[in-house]
């Protein structure tokens, strides 16, 4: 089955690659052989998870970046052509979410960070990549989210970030189709991963445990969701949500204000409720 993997011998940029959906991506890519550069802003994360590339059948190099800066997504670029020769597939995976109120927030500094780490953080690295792409007839997968369709209440940023995404993604397949280049819109649901811990607040604050506590058995794991990635990106698929992704865009767009409710009623307000059972600090009770 390894032997007949699309990605052995391919070099791939994985973003975000020090944890949760990134990790996972890089250990599945590495058993296939491929030649990962691994970015992120943690750099002994960063470290180990080469070692353990290497040891599964990859090479892998490690790079820090911090993808809101465009000069070190040039860089990443410059790295990864210099090494290896030149880039097969860039994962734009990098991401952070903020659960707050407009409202609430001082100024806009946060939510203007979180545009430049989900949505420009994809654009540097793209921009960046497109004449190795271009070269390679390659693969550009975007790690987006299912809150890019449907929004979020409470959490404007993430929903704006990744509803710019959502549409860069469909402008570029477009546009580099007759490059030769893929573009694969990844739409995952919740992945149990370090996301939510690190979810800031209006002030800057992480959630921590309030934010694992939403997490419940039932959601997705970070295998898994690097698995569905993988395959979808393997078939250059334009899009690949995943449940319940589908019949939820659906109902969106056929039946937009019921969307909004259900969204409310069956998704945000149940993980309020169980990360209440957690706040002793009295961080949600205005939600
Ligand atoms: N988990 C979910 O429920 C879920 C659902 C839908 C979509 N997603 C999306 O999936 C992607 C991966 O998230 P995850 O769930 O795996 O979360 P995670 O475990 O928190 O991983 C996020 C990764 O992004 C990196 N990152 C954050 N800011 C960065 C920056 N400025 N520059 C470079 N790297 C940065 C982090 O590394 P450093 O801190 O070391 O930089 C980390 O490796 C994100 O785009 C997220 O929006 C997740």
């Amino acid at each position: 089955m390894l032997q007949k993997s699309p990605f052995r011998g391919q070099v791939v940029i994985v973003t975000g690659a020090s944890s949760g959906i990134g990790r996972e991506l890089a250990r599945q890519l590495a058993r296939q052989g491929a030649k990962l550069v691994l970015a992120a802003r943690r750099v002994e994360r960063l470290q180990a998870l080469a070692e353990e590339c290497r040891a599964l059948d990859g090479e892998a190099l490690p790079v820090p970046t911090d993808v809101a800066d465009e000069a070190q997504c040039r860089e990443l670029l410059r790295v990864c052509i210099s090494e290896f020769g030149g880039v097969d597939m860039l994962i734009n995976n990098a991401g952070m979410s903020q659960f707050a109120k407009l409202a609430e927030m001082p100024d806009l500094t946060l939510f203007r960070r979180l545009m430049e780490v989900n949505f420009y953080g994809v654009l540097n690295c793209t921009y960046y990549a497109l004449p190795a792409l271009t070269a390679s007839r390659g693969r550009i997968v975007n790690i987006a989210s299912l809150g890019g369709y449907l929004a979020i209440p409470g959490a404007s940023s993430y929903s704006a970030s990744k509803f710019a995404l959502v549409g860069l993604s469909d402008a570029l397949r477009m546009e580099l189709a007759g490059n030769g280049i893929a573009v694969t819109l990844v739409c995952p649901y919740w992945v149990v991963t370090e996301l939510n811990e690190n979810i800031i607040d209006a002030h800057g604050r992480h959630y921590t445990e309030l934010g694992r506590s939403v997490y419940t058995k039932r959601m997705m794991s970070a295998e898994r969701a690097a698995e569905i990635t993988l395959r979808g990106a393997a078939k250059r698929k334009a899009r690949v949500l995943m449940p319940p992704g589908l019949p939820a865009v659906l109902t969106r767009t056929l039946f937009p204000r019921l969307t909004d409710w259900i969204t409310h009623q069956f998704f945000i307000r149940p993980a309020v409720e169980r990360a209440k059972k957690h706040d002793d600090k009295g961080l949600l009770d205005n939600l």
